[in-house]
């Protein structure tokens, strides 16, 4: 069988889908894009070990006139849409990073994309497919505890050690102008995966800004953002993600239901709690999950990284495009721009003293006229008049001198790269 020919758009974090490509049966590598030229080298040399010749460009029309079925986006968080566009419309099948997009208007084009080139978009959202998330999502579908009542979802990651290293020390860099409800499918998406459910409105909130992040170049002090999202059957999500001071980084899932209750344990355990014939009377069992699909591929690629979750968003796009049954398992556009509309409208909700904000459903299209040329976001390039902030705090970006100085440290820790 024909391999698919794939390439990698982003070769930082786009390193971990580029070692997958590397080992899997059905795709073969052929070109990795970024203007970063020594994660080229690192794409050529890791390639060649494999016995493999790609291609690497700087420039993404260069990259993207070379003849490949699909393309993997590991650029910056907030262009995923615009590429992705882009990349669809040239006839390449589509897996984004986190997120699908930075506004409603692109959202909206990126939906109406997919439907016109009736490619694959597959939304790389890793977090669903941890040992534990993972498990949680096969149980509750086999209908182990019923119907969702109640979930809560946490992602704390710092970053602040690594946040120089994360941004290069640019003042622009997008992780700098991220408002705190925005990066919130880490810890949404499992969740809206697990129970199938859509989210109908939300309410946002913000925790107060971190000095430290001002001196690392966040204009908004990089707070941590809440979501307290209600779902179509009424049940209710509390989200929380972002910087809080706990190591390592944490994540924890929990899904209370009519029948049950789902949840990730201590230990990269899973507790399954079943009611059985007597109300409040039932079975515990907490248990190390085993992965469940294509488990010696996912052994073979050898990541290991995020809990287990790395190969497979991956793997599931080839099936998805090959037709196969894993494929299932793909997050599709609506879903992926589903959790994302909960940390766009959260922020919307912080911004009006926490009113409560409806999601649109952007499967109709009724839903998405009222926002296609809604351009609101933090990039003045995009936002135009639309402008929005970095967070409901008064912003406290850095002088001209103090963001030099920032961008000079990477320089200087880096200069043995280039
Ligand atoms: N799912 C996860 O666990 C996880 C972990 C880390 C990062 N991410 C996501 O992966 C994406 C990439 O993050 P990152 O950590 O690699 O940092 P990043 O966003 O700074 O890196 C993006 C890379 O793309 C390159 N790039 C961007 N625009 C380009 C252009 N126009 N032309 C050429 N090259 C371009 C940059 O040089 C850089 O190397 C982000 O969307 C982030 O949200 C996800």
């Amino acid at each position: 069988m024909c391999r698919l020919r794939i390439g990698v758009f982003g070769g930082a974090r786009g390193n971990a889908m580029i070692q997958i490509l590397l080992n899997h049966p059905d795709a073969q590598l052929v070109a990795v894009c970024d203007k970063y030229e020594p994660l080229l080298k690192t794409a050529k040399e890791n390639a060649l070990k494999a016995g493999l010749e790609i291609k690497c460009f700087t420039d993404f029309d260069d990259f993207i006139r070379c003849d490949m079925d699909a393309v993997v986006l590991a650029n910056y968080a907030t262009e995923h849409a615009t590429f992705a566009i882009r990349c669809l419309n040239a006839g390449k099948h589509v897996m984004s990073e986190v997120l699908p997009s930075e506004t409603l208007a692109q959202a909206v084009e990126l939906i109406e994309t997919v439907e016109k080139t009736g490619l694959v978009y597959a939304y790389a959202e890793n977090y669903c497919y941890m040992d534990q998330t993972f498990e949680m999502w096969r149980r509750y579908k086999e209908g182990a505890i019923g119907e969702v009542t109640y979930a809560e979802c946490d992602y704390v990651h710092d970053c602040a050690s690594i946040w120089l290293d994360i941004t290069y020390g640019e003042k622009d860099h997008w992780r700098n102008h991220i408002y705190p409800t925005f990066y919130c499918t880490h810890s949404l998406g499992p969740v809206m995966m697990i129970t199938g459910r859509r989210p109908v409105s939300v309410v946002g909130f913000e925790n107060p800004p971190i000095d430290e992040f001002y001196r690392l170049g966040h204009a908004g002090g990089h707070a941590s953002g809440i979501e307290m999202v209600t779902l179509d059957n009424g049940a209710m999500v509390k989200s929380i993600h972002g910087p809080l001071k706990l190591e390592p980084a944490h994540t924890d899932y929990k899904v209370y239901a009519t029948k049950g209750y789902l949840g990730s344990d201590q230990g990269g355990k899973v507790r399954l709690y079943r009611e059985g014939e007597r109300t409040c009377h039932g079975e515990n069992k907490v248990y190390k999950p085993k992965k469940f699909v294509s488990a010696s591929l996912a052994k073979k690629s050898g990541m290991t990284t995020h809990g287990g979750s790395d190969f497979y968003p991956t793997h599931f796009f080839i099936q998805k495009i090959l037709g196969k049954p894993e494929g299932e398992w793909a997050i599709d556009v609506y879903s992926a721009v589903d959790m994302s509309l909960c940390g766009i409208f959260a922020f919307r909700s912080i911004l009006n003293g926490n009113k409560k904000m409806e999601i649109p459903d952007f499967r109709k299209k009724e839903e998405r006229d009222k926002y296609r040329f809604d351009n609101a976001c933090t990039n003045p390039l995009v936002a135009g008049s639309e402008l929005l902030p970095t967070s409901g705090y008064p912003e406290k970006p850095l002088t001209e001198g103090e963001a030099k100085a920032n961008r000079e440290k990477w320089l200087d820790a880096h200069k043995d790269e280039r």
